[in-house]
């Protein structure tokens, strides 16, 4: 149940990243105005992930990964490939692209000029979706 959540909330989670990133790449070239949709993308997106985070801590110690890590020990998991993706690279590179997302969201709101406002969503944003793409599980998800 909460992996199949966590499962179908990933594509949500990827669509609003997504949006920011390309909303704030093309007002930043456009040179437009920063307004209260711009804001509300990157807050949605800011949200979403969050509750992204919540999804996948609950469902990480309930895993068979986990209890797989427990019972062959840490030195071994680190060994495994898919054992180390699913129990470390996976949930340490999505923390800390919520991290990212966290970040770049509360300096965005301290900018006064609307460049630098979508500059700032672009960077953080930008650098968190590459980090998450870089370590989902994809043969897990789609399997
Ligand atoms: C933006 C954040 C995240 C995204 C987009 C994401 C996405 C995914 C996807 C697509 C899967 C494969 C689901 C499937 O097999 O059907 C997955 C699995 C998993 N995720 Fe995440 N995830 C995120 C954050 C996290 C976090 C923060 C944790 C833990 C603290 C976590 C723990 C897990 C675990 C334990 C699995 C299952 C591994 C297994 O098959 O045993 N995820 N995640």
């Amino acid at each position: 149940m909460i992996l199949q959540l966590h499962s179908y909330w990933a594509y949500i989670t990827l669509a609003i990243i997504l949006t920011t990133v390309l909303n704030s790449l093309l007002n930043l070239f456009s040179k437009n105005n920063f307004y209260t949709k711009d804001l509300r993308i990157a807050l949605f997106a800011l949200i979403v992930s969050h509750i992204q985070f919540l999804i996948g801590l609950a469902w990480y110690f309930m895993s068979p990964s986990y209890k797989h890590m427990k019972e062959i020990g840490m030195g071994a998991a680190m060994k495994d490939s898919l054992t180390r993706l699913l129990t470390v690279e996976h949930p340490l590179l999505m923390i800390l692209a919520i991290i990212l997302i966290t970040i770049g969201f509360s300096k965005h709101k301290k900018k006064e000029k609307a460049g630098a406002k979508f500059k700032t969503l672009t960077i953080y944003y930008g650098i968190a979706l590459l980090l998450i793409l870089g370590r989902i599980p994809w043969k897990q998800w789609f399997e």
